[in-house]
């Protein structure tokens, strides 16, 4: 049996996608334990998702620092302090800078809510509607010091119906986040993504 990885889970908000990973790690479907989840916000719902299920969670503010250097060190020191292999993005709204990057390279995933590279940073479903697109989607992707423009994993377009608002198009793409991140993950966690140039090479990609 392959040791499991253990992640570490940032996030800011509602922690749906918290959610959907910490489901597949019960299903069996994701090789992996949660070593910490980190949220920049006291308040988030995320936080209470893991209450009772012995995973410790840290609460790292912004505001608490000076310096955006000194906030992101806290940051890497407790995912260190956790053992942390794995960085996972889970709706955490802030952009990293090069030195969190630097500390897990090629070991930090974000979700985005749009076929990237179309309609990075923030309202994606928006922005979609707004430029009229017929399909979007959502992205799974390494982190790079760009707005959402690292080496992407998985994507998995979505149909964009002319009533659509830019509320119901988020969640319809939820849904297709909450199977399309822990796959990746998954994935991650069975060693079977490289990287060769900006291109994720997937071992096996037609095996589940
Ligand atoms: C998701 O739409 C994700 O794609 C984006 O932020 C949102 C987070 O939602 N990065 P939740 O907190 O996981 O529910």
């Amino acid at each position: 049996m392959v040791s499991s990885t253990v992640l570490g889970v940032l996030v800011s908000g509602r922690g749906s996608n918290l959610q959907a990973i910490l489901d597949a790690i019960r299903e069996g479907k994701i090789n992996a334990k949660i070593g910490v989840v980190i949220s920049d916000k006291k308040d988030a719902f995320a936080l209470q998702r893991v209450k009772g299920l012995g995973i410790a969670t840290e609460v790292i503010e912004r505001k608490d620092f000076a310096t955006k250097r000194q906030f992101e060190e806290a940051l890497v020191n407790t995912l260190c302090e956790h053992n942390v292999e794995l960085v996972v993005l889970a709706g955490f709204m802030r952009l990293l800078g090069s030195d969190f990057i630097s500390a897990y390279p090629g070991k930090i995933m974000n979700i985005h809510p749009a076929l990237l590279p179309s309609f990075p940073g923030l309202n994606a479903q928006k922005q979609a509607i707004e430029y009229g697109v017929k399909m979007s989607g959502c992205t799974v992707h390494f982190v790079d010091e760009g707005m959402d423009s690292g080496p992407i994993i998985l994507q998995q377009a979505v149909p964009v119906a002319s009533s659509d608002t830019a509320e119901t198009l988020a969640a319809r793409i939820l849904e297709v986040e909450h199977v399309l991140y822990p796959r990746a993950i998954s994935l991650y966690c069975k060693g079977r993504l490289t990287l060769n140039g900006r291109q994720v090479v997937i071992t096996d990609e037609n095996v589940k």
